[in-house]
């Protein structure tokens, strides 16, 4: 484990924002971790865990250490008729863990397929996509508490998760190294294709019979005719989160907008489209400067070159305000803010 100074961040956010850092090391081993906490650049009040930067806006550089996880490993803990038990290091990237459930013939996870950085991550926004999130198939984690040293286990209640939520986005922000994840797969899987347009395009591949695969197949298709890909121009994905609101205010923003795309909620209230609503408010494809609104999916900000962390939070901040201005719904970030 060596610890290097003066670091660019550019290489590891996907946005590919020019930012640097005072103190970087990779963690290859627990061992590395625990090595790192006796040396004086652990002393820094400012850590940043980094997987694979797929969900973070660097607005400045980082006066502090950042710890890039490379924890590697996939095994089974124990299995049953039904289910198994696979542990994954956090520095595992989450596709290819995605690809070797489905190579076991696992079922659980392969809704979630193509969505970018490490397994380490996946807790900290409980991510999802098609209908299916972590919080479905997670068992329990092992985190390193930064401050004591100390291997905490968390299962899935201690975890709160939430959409695009959880207990370590906030309570424990920053407190814990997450260093391996378990979930909870299936032998016999249970298909999830009602979400979004998974069926047509199973339709339009001529699949007649149901497997992980092609589910995970229609779904890398999906996201690629979508989702720009961050190799060819930086993103970091949805940067806010889809609104959730009452049904009264659904209900008169439907009146005044017969167009508007919502989804019910089990607790009565309503989750609208926030690509929608950005789109309606004029925003898609704007531009200001490096920095834009993508022109196919406009809930995706996105750096055109040389775009600075402050000019895409700036054009986030004229995004939350217009959209605000239009229909009365505040837009909340979904990128962590550094
Ligand atoms: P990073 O960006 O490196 O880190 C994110 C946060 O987690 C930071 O606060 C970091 O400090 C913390 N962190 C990272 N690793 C650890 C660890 N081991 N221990 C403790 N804290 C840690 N997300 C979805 O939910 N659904 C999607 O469909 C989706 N699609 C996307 C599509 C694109 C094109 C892109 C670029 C992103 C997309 N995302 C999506 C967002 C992103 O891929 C996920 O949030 C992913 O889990 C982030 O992983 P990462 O390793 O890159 O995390
Ligand atoms: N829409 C528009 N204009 C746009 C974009 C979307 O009108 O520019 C409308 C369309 O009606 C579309 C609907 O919004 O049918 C929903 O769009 P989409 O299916 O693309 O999904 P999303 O709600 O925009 C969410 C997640 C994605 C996830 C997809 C698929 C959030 C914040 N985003 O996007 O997650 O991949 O659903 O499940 O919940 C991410 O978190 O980074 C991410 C990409």
């Amino acid at each position: 484990m060596t610890v290097t100074s003066n670091v660019s961040l550019q290489p590891f956010n996907t946005f590919g924002i020019q930012a640097s850092c005072r103190y970087f090391t990779e963690i290859n081993s627990i061992n590395d971790l625990q090595e790192l906490q006796k040396e004086p650049a652990f002393m820094q009040p400012l850590k940043l865990i980094l997987g694979g930067g797929s969900n973070l806006l660097l607005t400045k550089d980082v006066d502090g250490i950042v710890i890039k996880n490379n924890l590697k490993g996939i095994s089974i803990v124990s299995q049953t008729e039904d289910y198994v038990l696979v542990k994954c290091a956090a520095g595992e990237v989450w596709h290819n863990f995605v690809m070797w459930t489905i190579g076991q013939n696992l079922g659980g996870l392969e809704n979630l397929s193509l969505i970018p950085g490490c397994t380490g991550a996946s807790p900290m926004q409980n991510i999802g996509a098609y209908g299916v999130e972590i919080k479905d198939t997670f068992h329990e984690l092992e985190a390193i508490d930064m401050k004591t040293g100390e291997l905490v286990r968390f299962d899935n209640n201690a975890c709160k998760f939430g959409y695009r939520e959880s207990v370590f986005k906030r309570d424990y922000k920053d407190r814990y190294f997450i260093a391996s994840v378990t979930f909870k797969l299936s032998k016999k899987p249970v298909y999830h294709i009602e979400y979004g347009a998974i069926k047509q395009q199973l339709d339009a591949m001529g699949i007649t019979e149901l497997s992980l695969r092609a589910i995970s197949d229609a779904v890398i298709h999906i996201r690629r005719s979508k989702l720009p890909d961050p190799a060819v121009i930086g993103n970091a994905g949805s940067f806010f989160k889809n609104p959730e609101v009452s049904a009264e205010k659904y209900n008169s923003l439907k009146e005044s907008f017969p167009n508007l795309v919502a989804y019910p909620l089990e607790n009565g209230s309503y989750k609208l489209a926030a690509g929608w609503l950005i789109e309606q408010s004029g925003l898609k494809g704007y531009r200001a400067g490096d920095a834009g609104v993508h022109t196919l999916q406009a809930l995706v900000l996105v750096n055109y070159g040389k775009a600075s962390g402050k000019d895409i939070y700036n054009l986030s901040t004229h995004v939350l305000q217009t959209v605000s201005q239009k229909f009365g719904v505040e837009l909340e970030r979904e990128v962590n803010i550094i």
